[in-house]
């Protein structure tokens, strides 16, 4: 039987060969390539996994390869020094089907869901828009606010329940800290928590708001209350995901709202819909993280060590 090599990708040469600003650029055009039909991608697979949280699987196809990302969501983990978010990426060839690569599932999954935030800050909130307020300040709430540098918002106040934790991202940034009140009042919001509670209701809302909902990703998880995400313009990566997965999830059940109601990023950013109608609107992004955002990322990096810019080991199955 013949024997094949394929790469080993870790996390270290990851965030060293692709950059906050590179991952956004790379983001972006995935958001289009799927809305174009170039890339494909069925709704993750949920594998509950009861009391430490979920396993999903997530596949997607395009650019000559498919890759399968198989991680978890264990809200818990953060309580014994590991990521909530665990996972590793499988790489295969689209034409022959052969391995190519074992990639860090984690940190693709950490890059590319700050490069998501940048993507919709970018395309949804007001052109004067200046202030992020963050609320969240974990792993993935420091990507996006590493990555909204990275898209030029050099302005921001980082709010978590851990003030070590906001501190240590605010100096990080050159940010400032402050409570979630203090966050709530940017022209911005990202909330990037474990989402037990929702941190917004209605009365946080105001004109000209932009809000990113990242940390609601799963069943049974939510930022922002129903009646308030009902009062906002709506947005999310993949309605088949967020409207039962995601900060849509519970306006959804409740028959607040429904697909009409909603628009996919992917149209936006391709042109072909709508996307902030004015100053005044509230807008909400719904993040539940899409696998062809990390097929973005495994694109650049088999392109990287394709040109010889990447460092990878290697293992023979
Ligand atoms: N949308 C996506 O694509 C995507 C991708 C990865 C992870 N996630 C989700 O994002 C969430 C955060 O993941 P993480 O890996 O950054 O977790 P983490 O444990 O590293 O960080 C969460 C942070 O939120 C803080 N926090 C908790 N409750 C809070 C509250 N009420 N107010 C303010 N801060 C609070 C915690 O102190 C912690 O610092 C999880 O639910 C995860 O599943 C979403």
């Amino acid at each position: 039987m013949s024997r094949r090599k394929a790469l080993v990708i870790g996390g270290d040469e990851i965030f060293r060969a692709i950059t906050p600003q590179r991952a956004t650029q790379c983001v972006r055009d995935a958001f289009v390539r799927h809305h174009n039909g170039e890339w494909q991608m069925p709704a993750k697979v949920y594998l509950t996994n009861e009391p430490h949280g979920d396993f999903r699987a997530m596949p997607a196809s395009g650019d000559g390869i498919a890759i399968l990302k198989w991680v978890t969501s264990f809200p818990d983990n953060r309580a014994k020094g590991l990521p909530v978010v665990v996972g590793v990426i499988l790489v295969s060839d689209a034409t022959t089907g052969e391995w190519l690569a074992l990639v860090d599932g984690t940190a693709v999954t950490a890059l590319r869901t700050g490069a998501a935030a940048a993507v919709a800050t970018r395309a949804l909130a007001r052109d004067d828009a200046a202030t992020i307020g963050l609320v969240g300040c974990g792993l993935h709430g420091t990507w996006a606010g590493r990555c909204l540098v990275a898209e030029g918002y050099t302005d921001g106040i980082c709010a978590d329940a851990d003030e070590d934790a906001a501190r240590k991202v605010a100096d990080e940034l050159g940010w400032r800290t402050g409570t979630t009140a203090d966050a709530l009042g940017c022209d911005v919001v990202t909330l990037v928590t474990p989402g037990h509670a929702p941190i917004i209701t209605k009365r946080h809302l105001r004109e000209g708001l932009h809000l990113n909902a990242l940390g609601a990703d799963g069943p049974g998880k939510a930022e922002v209350d129903p009646d308030a995400v009902a009062a906002c313009r709506l947005f999310c990566d993949e309605w088949a995901q967020a409207s039962h997965g995601g900060e849509l999830t519970g306006a959804v059940a409740q028959g607040l709202i429904g697909r009409d109601d909603v628009t996919d990023l992917g149209g936006v950013l391709a042109g072909e819909e709508v996307g902030r109608s004015g100053p005044a609107d509230i807008t909400l992004f719904d993040s539940t993280g899409l696998a062809i955002q990390d097929l973005a990322l495994v694109v650049e990096l088999m392109r990287l060590h394709e040109a010889g810019h990447l460092k990878a080991g290697s293992v023979e199955l």
